[in-house]
């Protein structure tokens, strides 16, 4: 049981996270990862069960969950409840069987190294924020009584925290820049090149451009993200002559818009220890 499921992005379906577990005691996988946009949604009563039944099943199933924060996980909110609360890895312990993996954590399992960059840009920013605001109306409007002032729905659909920032990176990067065997972000970096990519936007190249620079300082040998919900492989330059292999996963069957989707895209059996740069070659050299 010592290797890791990676998996896509589940977006807090339940059923599919039930499949993921079952996948990853089936496969010998003693540790679930998701990379981003996992359902961290502890600000509803809907989201607080998606945890404690994940929780159950993984418990069931003898394993652990962890994930890193997409876009649309309110990381805000994981910080502020599970801080301090850590396991002997750094992770924050949201439940005993499911933890969290803040940006720019590092660790090692089996003599392979990690490191975990979450965060993304939301290209649906403005129609997250309507929806906000729409529900603050709503929410008015059955008011017939009490204080005129408007419910407070800010931070519920849309987080502000979803980007690293460029001085998070600086700080992140300050921290500790050695580097890494596996690289773990929920964004895709600026170089790679999926077969399908929905987030080919100006306003996505910045954090992009992050996940490049955290590429090259840390020059992992593999990398597997998430947000782009389509399963792609690439090999992309890491500077002084080394090479990442990246692995894109896809999401939730629900959530996916991909034409040649199936479910085994969305995960990755990634064995350890891991054996090294001899499965990272690049497909082909550049000319
Ligand atoms: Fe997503
Ligand atoms: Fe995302």
């Amino acid at each position: 049981m010592g290797n890791v499921l990676i998996v896509g992005d589940v977006h807090g379906n339940t059923e599919h996270a039930l499949k993921l577990v079952r996948v990853a005691a089936h496969r010998d996988c003693a540790k679930l990862f998701a990379v981003g946009d996992f359902g961290a949604w502890e600000h509803t009563p809907a989201g607080r069960r998606y945890f404690d039944v994940v929780n159950k099943a993984a418990k069931k199933a003898g394993i652990t969950v962890y994930f890193l924060d997409g876009n649309h996980d309110k990381t805000s909110l994981l910080h502020e409840l599970y801080d301090e609360q850590r396991d002997d890895e750094g992770f924050l312990i949201c439940r005993k069987h499911l933890r969290y993996a803040p940006r720019g954590h590092r660790w090692t399992w089996e003599g392979t190294t990690f490191a975990a960059f979450g965060g993304a840009r939301s290209t649906d920013k403005g129609r997250r924020l309507a929806w906000e605001a729409r529900k603050a109306e709503q929410i008015d409007k059955r008011r017939r009584y009490g204080s005129s002032k408007r419910p407070d729905t800010a931070g519920t659909l849309w987080f502000p925290e979803e980007e690293m920032t460029d001085d998070e990176l600086v700080e992140l990067l300050a921290a500790d820049s050695s580097p890494v065997d596996v690289l773990l972000t929920h964004d895709k970096p600026r170089a790679s090149q999926p077969k399908w990519n929905r987030k080919d936007k100006p306003e996505c190249y910045p954090n992009q451009d992050r996940i490049q620079t955290v590429v090259r300082a840390l020059r992992p040998d593999l990398l597997f993200h998430g947000h782009l919900h389509v399963r792609y492989t690439d090999t992309i330059a890491a500077g002084d002559g080394d090479w990442t292999r990246v692995e894109g996963l896809a999401c939730d069957p629900d959530a996916s818009q991909y034409l040649e989707y199936s479910t085994d895209h969305t995960w990755y059996v990634l064995q350890l220890p891991y054996a090294g740069a001899d499965t990272a070659e690049p497909r082909s050299l550049p000319a």
